[in-house]
């Protein structure tokens, strides 16, 4: 495929996006952009924060205002949060600008990869329960992707081979 002026990866929580992300803008010399650090970064709080302080609602506002900033420039691996698919307009601008990679796994994998975390509001509760009911909710809005790895049974380095030689 052509060189798209950025890879932008989606997926649910717990596939990998981050650690992808940031070897693949290693290897390929490009920017990082972690969607979710920079909301941080401009709220000035945590994302456990900002869903206890002003909702999801306005958290969603915030990631579709950091997203259209960051798609104006060029030469970046993103990272994004695992629902900024739940706008169509996001879907949109990002097959626009940016070639599309979705990262999945099994939901028992998701599980084991994000125990521990606390980081993650929309998990409090029964983690394996509200990732499988997120998944379901999901299950076809990650699909507009323009191409797609089964993390899984793969390590982190080897994602990132693979979406390296399909770039
Ligand atoms: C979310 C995923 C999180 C973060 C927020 C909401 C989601 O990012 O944006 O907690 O709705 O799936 P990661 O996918 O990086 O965990």
């Amino acid at each position: 495929m052509s060189k798209s002026k950025n890879i932008i990866l989606i997926g649910m929580m717990g596939t990998g996006k981050s650690t992808v992300a940031d070897m693949l803008s290693h290897e390929l010399g490009y920017r990082l952009i972690d969607v979710d650090a920079a909301i941080e970064q401009e709220e000035g709080c945590t994302i456990p924060e900002l869903f206890a302080g002003k909702g999801e609602a306005y958290f969603r506002d915030v990631e579709n205002r950091v997203l259209c900033t960051v798609l104006k420039n060029e030469g970046q691996v993103i990272a994004t949060g695992g629902g900024v698919v739940l706008r169509p307009d996001n879907c949109e601008s990002m097959s626009a600008n940016g070639w599309v990679v979705a990262l999945t796994a099994d939901p028992e994998v998701i599980v084991e990869r994000v125990s521990g975390c606390d980081n993650r509001p929309l998990l409090a509760g029964n983690a394996e329960e509200r990732i499988r009911t997120i998944m379901e909710e999901r299950k076809d809005a990650y699909r507009f992707a323009d191409y797609t790895v089964d993390t899984t049974a793969l390590s982190a380095a080897e994602v990132t081979h693979l979406i390296l030689a399909h770039y």
